[in-house]
């Protein structure tokens, strides 16, 4: 089972590269001008959506194997799995979120400022402190 808690953790990172990342191009892309800026960030956007995509599919698959293994009967009576799995649910509503972002610039609809994108990177940063923290300490 250490190997698929290993496997959960990279697919994790792999995920959360794309959380933090995107965002930032948003930024950056709020703010430009040029038709071929756009195009390129347009398809920086789509391709990191993917990988992040895969990452976060792979981060589920892995965590729910272990979930169904041992974890489940293991920890069901505690509080900080279930209160991980909801903060996951938000993680998953922002990765949901950012598609809708993606298709906003695509379409030309996109009609935050950068400041908007700059705030939003904050979220996954503190869910990423409170699940690995649940996750690890299991403080309750
Ligand atoms: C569908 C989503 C997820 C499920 C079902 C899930 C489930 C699990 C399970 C069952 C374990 C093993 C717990 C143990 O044996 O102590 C685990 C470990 C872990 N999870 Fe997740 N997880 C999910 C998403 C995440 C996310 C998004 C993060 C990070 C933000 C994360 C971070 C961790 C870490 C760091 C560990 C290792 C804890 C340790 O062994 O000390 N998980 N996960």
């Amino acid at each position: 089972m250490l190997w698929i808690k290993a496997l959960h953790i990279i697919s994790l990172v792999t995920w959360f590269a794309g959380l933090f990342y995107l965002p930032r191009l948003f930024v950056y892309h709020a703010d430009t001008r040029d038709e071929i800026s756009h195009a390129r960030f347009l398809v920086m956007e789509r391709k990191l959506y993917i990988i992040m995509t895969i990452g976060a599919a792979l981060t589920a698959i892995f965590g729910i194997w272990m979930l169904t293994a041992y974890a489940w009967t293991a920890y069901r009576d505690t509080g900080w799995l279930i209160t991980k799995l909801v903060l996951v649910f938000g993680l998953i509503t922002f990765h949901l979120y950012c598609w809708k972002l993606v298709r906003e610039f695509r379409s030309g609809t996109a009609s935050h400022s950068q400041v908007f994108y700059r705030w939003i990177n904050e979220i996954p940063s503190l869910l990423l402190i409170s699940i690995v923290l649940l996750a690890v300490v299991k403080p309750f």
